[in-house]
C-alpha cells in the first residue's frame, strides 16, 4: 500500500469515529493498565512552557497541560472531526490552542527551535515515516527540549492467548506468537465497521530513529500498572496479559 493510501484510510476512520474516542487516550493516561503521569512525572514544571502535541485527537491532553500552567499550546491532527472536538473542549473550559489539521509527516508551518515540549499519546505509531517525523520533532524543539510519546508495545501485537479472547474462553494458560517480532510490514485491521492501517515497529526501530534525529533517551517505561482501575478484574484476559508482558511503552527523550 502506498503511504498516501494508508493515511487516507486512517483519516477516513478518524473522521467517522472521532466521537467514540473522546478523551479515551489522553493525559494523565499514557495507555491502559499503564502507569500514569501522576506516577511517572515525566513532564517537569509546565509554567509558561511552549508545548506541541502531535495527533492531539479530542484535545484532552492539551486541556490537562493548560490546567497545569502551560504558556502556549499547539496541536496537530490529521482528522478535522477530532480537531473540531478539541477546539470545543478547550473553549468550553476557557482555554485555546493553535490547532492545525495536517499529517505529522508533512512540512507544517510550525516554528522551529521553539518548543519546550513535543509529546504524543498513542499517536506516533500512526506515522508512515518514523524517521522523518522524529527529524521534524527535533526541528520544532529548542536545545534540551523534551519529546515524550507512548504507543502500543510491539510484543502486545505479536503475542495472544491461545484461547479466544473475545469469547473470554480461558482454558489453558498459554500464549501463542501470532506474528513475528521482526515483521514491520503494514496490515489492515477492521475496527467499528471501518478499517485502519498500521504497522508494528520493533522497539529498536524507535530507539535508533530517535538517536539518528539527535535525541538522548532519558526514560523508557514498559511496565504494567496492575493497581489501576482497568486492572481491577484479575480474571480479565487483558489484565492477565498485562501481568506477563508490556501492553504499552512510553519514551522520554531530550534533544541534544
Ligand atoms: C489514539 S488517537 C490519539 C488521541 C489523543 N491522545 C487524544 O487525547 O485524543 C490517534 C490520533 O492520531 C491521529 N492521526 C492518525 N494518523 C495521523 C497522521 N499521519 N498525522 C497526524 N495525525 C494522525 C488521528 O486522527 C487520531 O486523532
Amino acid at each position: 500500500m502506498r503511504n498516501e493510501e494508508i493515511i487516507e484510510t486512517n483519516r477516513e476512520y478518524w473522521d467517522k469515529h472521532a466521537d467514540l474516542w473522546f478523551g479515551t487516550t489522553a493525559l494523565p493516561k499514557y495507555g491502559v493498565r499503564f502507569p500514569t503521569e501522576d506516577n511517572l512525572h515525566l513532564f517537569g514544571d509546565l509554567n509558561g512552557a511552549k508545548m506541541l502535541e502531535l495527533c492531539c485527537g479530542s484535545g484532552h491532553s492539551l486541556l490537562y497541560n493548560a490546567a497545569r500552567g502551560a504558556g502556549e499550546l499547539w496541536g496537530i491532527d490529521l482528522s478535522k472531526s477530532q480537531l473540531d472536538n478539541a477546539s470545543k473542549l478547550l473553549s468550553d473550559n476557557g482555554y485555546s490552542a493553535k490547532l492545525i489539521c495536517a499529517k505529522m509527516e508533512d512540512d507544517i508551518d510550525v516554528p522551529k527551535t521553539y518548543f519546550d515540549y513535543v509529546y504524543s499519546i498513542y499517536g506516533i505509531g500512526w506515522t508512515t515515516d518514523l524517521q522523518g517525523t522524529f527529524d521534524k520533532v527535533a526541528s520544532y524543539l529548542k536545545k534540551d527540549g523534551i519529546f515524550i510519546f507512548s504507543w502500543h508495545h510491539t510484543l502486545n501485537y505479536c503475542i495472544a492467548w491461545s484461547c479466544d479472547e473475545r469469547q473470554d474462553v480461558f482454558e489453558d494458560d498459554k500464549f501463542v506468537m501470532t506474528k513475528s517480532y521482526f515483521d514491520e510490514s503494514y496490515f489492515k485491521m477492521p475496527v467499528h465497521g471501518s478499517e485502519i492501517v498500521l504497522c508494528n515497529r520493533k522497539i529498536s526501530t524507535y530507539i535508533n530513529a530517535l538517536a539518528k534525529a539527535g535525541f538522548v533517551i532519558e526514560r523508557f517505561i514498559e511496565d504494567s500498572d496492575l493497581d489501576s482501575e482497568e486492572a481491577a478484574d484479575k480474571t480479565d484476559l487483558k489484565t492477565r496479559k498485562a501481568e506477563m508482558l508490556p501492553i504499552s511503552f512510553c519514551l522520554k527523550a531530550r534533544k541534544l
